[in-house]
């Protein structure tokens, strides 16, 4: 089996998205903290990116959800692995994330977070499948739509590799 690979999104439309994102970001938050949590591993390149470009004054967490197992499909449960460290309660929390496809990870994420008081919890993803949706997800900032693709790099992973590439592509395999 061959893996191949082919951009889909380069690192510069990437770049300059995630600082629209911030932008818009910085003019809903004017005057707030903003507490941002990151979900590892997929999502850490992307929030990272985005922190850069906030300015207003920010907070940083970090939790591991697993529910995808070494695939390309979902395999249906959603595990924490690693909880957060800090208290939501009353804090303006943003979640980031990587990609929405199914939406089931961040349904139960974001009904789960909300039980802990937070002022308010919204969903920034890089990425969006809305047609793979099958649990409902109210997502607030998004990077990109994108079609029913396998995609890696930028913190996408397939079985672990590739997270590391500086743009999104599709990820194909080929018999050889
Ligand atoms: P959901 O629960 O189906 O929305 O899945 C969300 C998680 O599945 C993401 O956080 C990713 O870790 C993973 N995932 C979904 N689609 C892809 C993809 O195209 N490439 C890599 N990981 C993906
Ligand atoms: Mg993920």
């Amino acid at each position: 089996m061959k893996e191949e690979i082919n951009v889909l999104i380069k690192e510069d439309e990437i770049v300059a998205r995630v600082k629209e994102l911030a932008e818009q970001i910085n003019r809903d938050y004017e005057g707030k903290t903003l507490h941002l949590i990151c979900i590892l591993k997929g999502s850490v390149f992307f929030t990272c990116e985005l922190a850069k470009y906030i300015t207003v004054p920010v907070t940083i967490d970090f939790m591991s959800v697993s529910s995808y197992g070494n695939g390309m499909t979902s395999s249906g449960s959603i595990t924490i692995s690693q909880d957060l460290v800090m208290s939501l309660e009353n804090r303006e929390v943003l979640i980031g994330e990587d990609i929405v496809d199914s939406g089931r990870t961040l349904s139960y994420l974001a009904h789960m977070l909300e039980k802990r008081g937070p002022k308010s919890l919204r969903i920034c993803t890089l990425l969006d499948k809305p047609a793979c949706r099958a649990s409902e997800v109210d997502v607030a900032y998004t990077g990109f739509e994108i079609d029913d693709l396998f995609v890696v790099g930028f913190g996408l992973d397939y079985a672990q590799k590739y997270r590391n590439l500086p743009y999104i592509g599709e990820l194909k395999i080929k018999e050889d």
